[in-house]
């Protein structure tokens, strides 16, 4: 699907019907490259559609490992499974924009007894890579970057076991050291700071993995042994809740909005936006709950109410880490504001996720106090449409949709193309379910 480059957002009287997601992003790159070093094939229906995911399987293929993708009806993703050897590769693995596809898949391709280059795009050239290269390096690879930048070189084998606290709290961090756990010669153990998600978990074990974990409150610790045989799944994957959060924003701006959202993800992990939305005035309703391959799911029904404010720190800014853009963009229409703490991650981003927000949103008028490790935004503001900037990062680009639909005025959104890093049907979807003013 191919969006324009600009997309202008008009004022809307409130959103109204039914949104299936596309895959879960996170669950999506798991699966695929577990579903690689299994035996026998795997199925996965609903596989997340976003580019991110597409290049993790580009990689997949550069490794020897064969798979096709099924669009009619449900966008099924057919992989062989290799077993855990892989093919060296002739060329890059090109992660494209995506941290997950080269901090995750750089755990896997430790484990192998050739050298991988990983490369990225401009944006993911700037992130961070030391919080992987440190522990896989004391695992035994060799690996080169640009000073803890990619391109990444990494040359793998059999590993050492590792026994980690994580400094960063970060869940594709500890995925990666999961997976690279897996060709260690003994047991890892890996300890969070603070409880992330846990997909990589989740979907070890539905590929047969046995691994121990200990600690529900604010950390958690996995231990896992290496040398263990991976099973091919056939799965649905649910719907991607960090998808669905922009428009479970949009329905918070408007007191007669209405939307249903079948088979969506519910991981407890992950749906901490569901409750700071129903805190802040949203009615949702949930039914058809069930486990998927570990992975809790069920439908959504959603009633606009009031919308009040809210503080994020600590646990609840990690947990929605990926949410905040959309809900800061919304703050300036809650009653009392929201106020967001201790998510200095948002600046190593796809882009400064802080600074993208706030200027974002001081174009639109609004008044916003931008810190080191969040954001301040007062309520009750009026905001005006205005000509903004995706800034190369699909999440501000929905966000700043959203916080449009409430705008005086239209909204012109530039590089609105990068949507199709998580979620390429997003403005078709969006403009099917908004009733215009
Ligand atoms: C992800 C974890 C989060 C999140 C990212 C996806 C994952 O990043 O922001 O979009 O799939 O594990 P961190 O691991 O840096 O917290």
């Amino acid at each position: 699907m191919k969006i324009k480059s600009e997309i202008t957002v008009r004022p809307a009287r409130n959103v109204r019907g039914r949104v299936e997601l596309p895959g879960d992003k996170s669950i999506s790159h798991r699966y695929a490259m577990l579903a690689s070093i299994a035996d026998g094939p795997s199925r996965l229906e609903n596989y997340s559609t976003g580019a991110d995911c597409a290049s993790t399987l580009e990689c997949m293929r550069t490794l020897g490992v064969a798979w096709e993708r099924k669009t009619e009806g449900q966008n099924v993703i057919q992989v062989q499974g290799r077993g855990v050897a892989l093919a060296a590769p002739s060329t890059a693995l090109d992660c494209g924009n995506s941290g997950s596809t080269m901090r995750i898949l750089s755990g896997i391709v430790s484990g192998q007894p050739f050298t991988s280059e990983m490369i990225g795009d401009e944006s993911l050239s700037r992130r961070p890579m030391e919080r992987v290269i440190k522990p896989l390096s004391t695992m035994g690879a060799q690996i080169d970057s640009q000073e803890g930048k990619p391109p990444l070189r990494i040359t793998g084998g059999s590993l050492k076991p590792i026994d980690y606290q994580m400094p960063v709290a970060s869940a594709q961090v500890k995925s990666c050291l999961m997976f690279a756990g897996l060709f260690a010669d003994g047991e890892s153990r890996i300890e969070e700071p603070l409880r992330t998600r846990d997909h990589g978990e989740v979907a070890l074990r539905a590929f047969g993995v046995k691994l121990e974990r200990k600690g529900a409150g604010l950390g958690s610790e996995v231990r896992i042994r290496g040398g263990q045989t991976l099973h091919g799944i056939e799965a649905r994957i649910p719907g991607d809740i960090s998808s669905a959060a922009f428009f479970l924003c949009a329905a918070a701006l408007f007191p007669r909005s209405q939307l249903a959202i079948p088979n969506l993800l519910m991981n407890p992990t992950r749906a901490r936006l569901l409750d700071i939305l129903m805190q802040m005035g949203l009615r949702i309703s949930v039914t058809q709950l069930e486990e998927v391959n570990g992975e809790l799911v069920g439908t959504l029904q959603i009633e606009g109410g009031g919308l009040k404010g809210t503080t994020l720190s600590r646990g609840d800014s990690a947990a929605l880490i990926d949410e905040i853009p959309v809900l800061a963009a919304i703050a300036p229409y809650t009653e009392q504001g929201i106020e967001v703490r201790d998510a200095k991650e948002l600046r190593v981003k796809e882009s400064d996720r802080i600074k993208s927000v706030a200027t974002n949103l001081r174009l639109m008028g609004a008044e916003v106090e931008e810190r080191e490790d969040g954001l301040n935004v007062p309520g009750q503001q009026t905001l005006h449409g205005a000509d903004l900037d995706s800034y190369g990062d699909h999440r501000i680009a929905m966000a700043f949709a959203v916080a449009a639909l409430r705008a005086q005025g239209e909204t012109q959104i530039r590089g609105a193309e990068s949507a199709a890093i998580s979620y390429p049907e997003f403005f078709e979807k969006l403009e099917e379910i908004t009733q215009e003013r």
